[in-house]
């Protein structure tokens, strides 16, 4: 059996994603994978433990260095070393930056629909969220360049993009970002960009990163982490990269207000594990979740063809349409729930999501086996009713 397949009980681990659930029960919920991290990092981490001593740390210049080459090996573009300001999160570091470069009451697009804290980020910072609605088409979204061109002409001041995007899959295509960038610049508007899933490319295409634009235009700020790909969430620890000198002043005088520090000894160990050691094993990671996808789409078109998912072109989480059952997002989670099936639900992602699920496919087959007889339980009872 090997690291990805291995079933572990995550339950009485305080893990967030499992936390509700029973022995019975099957969790597809919060975007973390089910199974072991890289045994580098954890043999790096081990034997940092053993040192035993946990004293303040600071970031060292291998972290450094190992963050600047994975970026140029991985994403084909260069960062200096002063660019990158090591955080606690991605949404933390978000709200630093929108604190650092906007005014109260300015207003910062999001497209929706997206990862929850997106709009969250935005209102609790006292600025006014502005909606661009992603277009759907029935297995593909695409923006809306029409509209964000006048939420950009009504005084847009900055925009927070999701490459690749959670929930809908999408890792936006040159084309997109060319026309997206080439926007920013003609209004200024600030972009950050959240490349938080960028590791997860499971379609034939490349990632292309906002970083790949910084020659032509620099008010952008981009977000990784090695959270997801590694699954090192629960060490919290996120890199922003700020290549604008002036930006990386108001950034760093604004993550002071709040008291923020680098993340912790464990947190940065892993890190540098992570991109130094780690790239066999994400490889074979991402083999499992293309096999794990193909398993979703044969199920879906042999066991549940009205059931119709986006084309999961990166990140692990599978975004299933269920409109066809005409139920709320509250009866769909509770009749999934029966099951013993955890999920999100769409309405977390936005307002015109009733009736979708996220499903976070970053588990062992066997485990998503048993929750596709769950949904397909679920789907047969309610078109029997
Ligand atoms: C798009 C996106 N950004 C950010 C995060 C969270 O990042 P962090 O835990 O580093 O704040 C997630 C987690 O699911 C995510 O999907």
């Amino acid at each position: 059996m090997d690291n990805f397949n291995r079933s572990i009980c995550r339950l009485n681990t305080s893990s967030w994603k499992w936390k509700t659930a029973n022995e019975h029960q099957l969790s597809f919920s919060i975007a973390d994978s089910d199974y072991q991290t890289a045994p580098e990092i954890i043999a790096a981490i081990k034997k940092r433990c053993d040192h035993g001593i946990f004293g303040y740390t600071f970031v060292d210049d291998e972290y450094l260095e190992v963050l600047v080459n994975w970026v140029s090996r991985r994403y084909h573009y260069q960062i200096r070393k002063d660019w990158i300001i090591p955080c606690i999160g991605v949404i933390p570091s978000m709200a630093f930056s929108i604190e650092a470069l906007t005014e109260p009451g300015d207003k910062i697009v999001v497209q929706s629909p997206v990862y929850d804290p997106f709009y969250a980020v935005v209102t609790q910072t006292n600025r006014t969220l502005v909606v661009n609605k992603l277009l759907r088409t029935e297995n593909r979204y695409v923006m809306d360049f029409d509209d964000l061109e006048k939420c950009f002409k009504d005084g847009a001041k900055m925009m927070i993009l999701c490459n690749p995007h959670n929930p809908v899959g999408r890792v936006w295509d040159q084309a997109e970002l060319d026309r997206l960038v080439a926007l920013c610049k003609q209004y200024q508007v600030i972009l950050i960009s959240d490349e938080i899933h960028c590791d997860f490319i499971l379609a034939p295409k490349p990632f292309i990163s906002i970083g790949k634009y910084l020659s032509e235009y620099d008010r952008v700020l981009i977000c990784t982490a090695p959270s997801k790909t590694f699954n090192l969430a629960g060490l919290q620890n996120s890199n922003i990269f700020i290549p604008n000198p002036r930006f990386r002043a108001a950034y760093s005088k604004a993550a002071a207000r709040h008291f923020i520090q680098s993340p912790n000894v464990l947190a940065l160990t892993a890190c540098k594990a992570a991109y130094a050691l780690g790239e066999p094993w994400l490889e074979a990671q991402l083999e499992h979740l293309r096999k794990n996808y193909a398993f979703v789409k044969e199920f879906l078109v042999k066991e549940l063809p009205m059931v119709k998912i986006a084309d999961l072109e990166g990140t692990y989480l599978v975004w299933a349409d269920l409109r066809f059952l005409n139920l709320t997002c509250q009866e769909i989670t509770d009749g999934l729930l029966e099951q013993g099936m955890i999920i999100k639900a769409g309405e977390t992602y936005g307002e015109g999501c009733n009736g979708f699920i996220r499903l976070n496919i970053a588990c062992g087959i066997n485990q998503l086996k048993a929750g596709m007889g769950m949904l397909k339980s679920f789907v047969l009872i309610h078109l029997n009713k």
